[in-house]
């Protein structure tokens, strides 16, 4: 057994075993036919596809390529829609969840096909899915599910008894035909090829700015301009508007914990519960890291961003139910929290900017499905800008008001508006005093909220709480040292650097 037996790291499964690369930081001003914001696997998607269809693309990322949300990814490739066909269907129509299931499947063959092509050393592989009743679940939501993914086009049966070592498995829902790989090492070879194709890579360059026009302009945060006929803005949260998306797209943290077991001892396969939120498992052979092992990864928990801060407590129910779901795992090796924009139908947002500036593209709202999501975005996108039609163009465009799902854009938004009421309440703790070493809290101070952050040597860092975004009051994330906006899912470092827009302003130091 190797050392990963003696401790857990506060770090994603992919990260102990693959860098993130940092290209240099842009230095000047640029002419291209494309410029991608944002170097997670939509950008980087779109980037390959783009350059192999002739055009001549840049790629600008705000740290490491990578270092965003597709890192945290568990990379479930999957044509299985998070939030259910019945969803889907109820607000798509049937047509809508055939083309949703179609979009899905059609991003694992594409993601397949590069992988063949492009020669990509990344473990994927097709496997089975099973989807399973919760505790007290009376099974009622399979029946519906089974249905609506029947008439979605896809291939699925009921059976029994899941596969879980269990007393008593309760039935399941099978699927074929989905897959997995090691999401950082794909795109380290897709990277590669889009180098290769002439694709230019920056790191370390925010973008604060996106115009569109007959020539889109692009501006960093250094003053440098990328002339382009058309900018594409692939960041987890877009940061060029205020409105159009953010009232749709609704950020929550999820979390999730790696344990070892011994090779073949779990059935490599996706597996998920229809608790709520629901819990979701993979397992890929980890033998390169853990000699004679495989990797259980199990992901849940999730909570809306900012609004609680007990990671500690969350990650150890996911290992209660693991250990009470699948007996063989062993150690917890790593552990680590991501964010996740959900939409009102499960559905990301893919193709022109909704506020209609001209020659913008925009891919976001991830809805749990970032890998299958962020793929279609770069066909779907790819084609927009090459004038090739695509029959998915409708269904993911971003100006859609999906109105049969009212009820959860009102929640959603009055959550929002609760938020702004928090420029009043009283602060975490009474006084600087209360925060230890190494932590954070927020800090009434007079008329004002400060995040003020106390370092590991005792020295105090005093900011704004109010997110330069749209006004909303941060929280401190003691899982990842961050401030945390839970308005819009904008995040800041914990001495107030953005980490994450769509704020591209840090928070005001004091
Ligand atoms: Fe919009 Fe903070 S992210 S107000």
């Amino acid at each position: 057994m190797s050392h990963y037996q003696c401790s857990t790291r506060n770090v994603s499964a992919w990260e102990m075993t693959t860098k993130l690369p940092e290209p240099a930081a842009l230095a000047d001003g640029l002419e291209a036919d494309v410029c991608v914001v944002g170097g997670g696997i939509a950008g980087i998607t779109t980037a390959y596809l783009l350059a192999r269809k002739g055009k001549s693309v840049v790629l600008l990322d705000r740290g490491p390529l990578f270092g965003g949300e597709t890192k945290h990814t568990t990379a479930h490739l999957s044509c299985v829609i998070d939030d259910g066909f019945a969803l889907v269907e109820k607000i798509h129509g049937p047509e809508g969840a055939r083309l949703a299931a179609e979009s899905h499947a059609a991003a694992i063959n594409r993601i397949g096909e590069i992988v063949r092509d492009e020669s990509i050393d990344c473990d994927f592989e097709r496997l089975d899915a099973f989807l399973f009743p919760a505790d007290g679940d009376d099974g009622a939501v399979l029946d519906k599910e089974l249905a609506a993914a029947r008439r979605a086009g896809l291939e699925v049966e009921k059976l029994a008894a899941a596969p879980l070592a269990m007393p008593s498995p309760p039935a399941c829902l099978h699927f074929g035909g989905q897959a997995q790989f090691h999401p950082l090492n794909y795109l380290n070879g897709l990277l590669a090829r889009c180098e290769a194709l002439g694709v230019k890579c920056f790191s370390h360059t925010a973008v604060v700015e996106v115009e569109g026009g007959p020539m889109a302009t692009v501006t960093t945060d250094a003053g440098h301009r990328i002339r382009c006929a058309a900018a594409v803005v692939a960041t987890n949260s877009p940061v060029n508007e205020r409105f159009a998306i953010h009232t749709k797209a609704y950020p929550y943290r999820t979390f999730a914990i790696g344990a070892l077991v011994p090779h073949g001892g779990i059935r490599r396969a996706l597996y998920w519960d229809t608790a709520e939120p629901y819990h979701y498992v993979r397992c890929q052979d980890w033998s390169h890291a853990a000699p004679g092992h495989d990797l259980v990864i199990i992901g849940g928990e999730d909570h809306k961003t900012g609004h609680h801060d007990d990671a500690p407590e969350r990650y150890a129910r996911l290992e209660r139910w693991a250990r009470q779901t699948f007996p063989a795992i062993g150690n917890v090796v790593c552990r680590w929290t991501g964010q996740v924009l959900e939409t009102l139908d499960g559905l990301a947002y893919i193709g022109r900017e909704p506020t209609g500036e001209e020659n913008v593209y925009v891919a976001t709202g991830d809805s749990g499905m970032g890998m299958t999501h962020g793929t279609i975005a770069g066909i779907l996108i790819s084609d927009l800008i090459v004038g090739r039609a695509n029959p998915w163009e409708e269904l993911y465009d971003p100006s859609r008001k999906p109105i049969r799902s009212l009820g959860g854009f009102m929640a959603e938004n009055l959550d929002v508006a609760a938020q702004y009421r928090k420029l009043v309440s009283p602060g975490d703790v009474g006084s600087v005093a209360e925060i230890p070493a190494g932590s954070g809290a927020i800090v009434r101070s007079g008329m004002k909220k400060e995040a003020v952050y106390r370092d590991k040597e005792g020295a105090i860092h005093r900011m704004s709480a109010v997110c330069p975004h749209l006004g909303c009051i941060v929280a401190w994330n003691s899982a990842t040292g961050s401030w945390d906006c839970p308005c819009h899912g904008s995040r800041f470092d914990c001495r107030g650097e953005v980490l994450t827009g769509p704020a591209v302003s840090g928070l005001e130091p004091k």
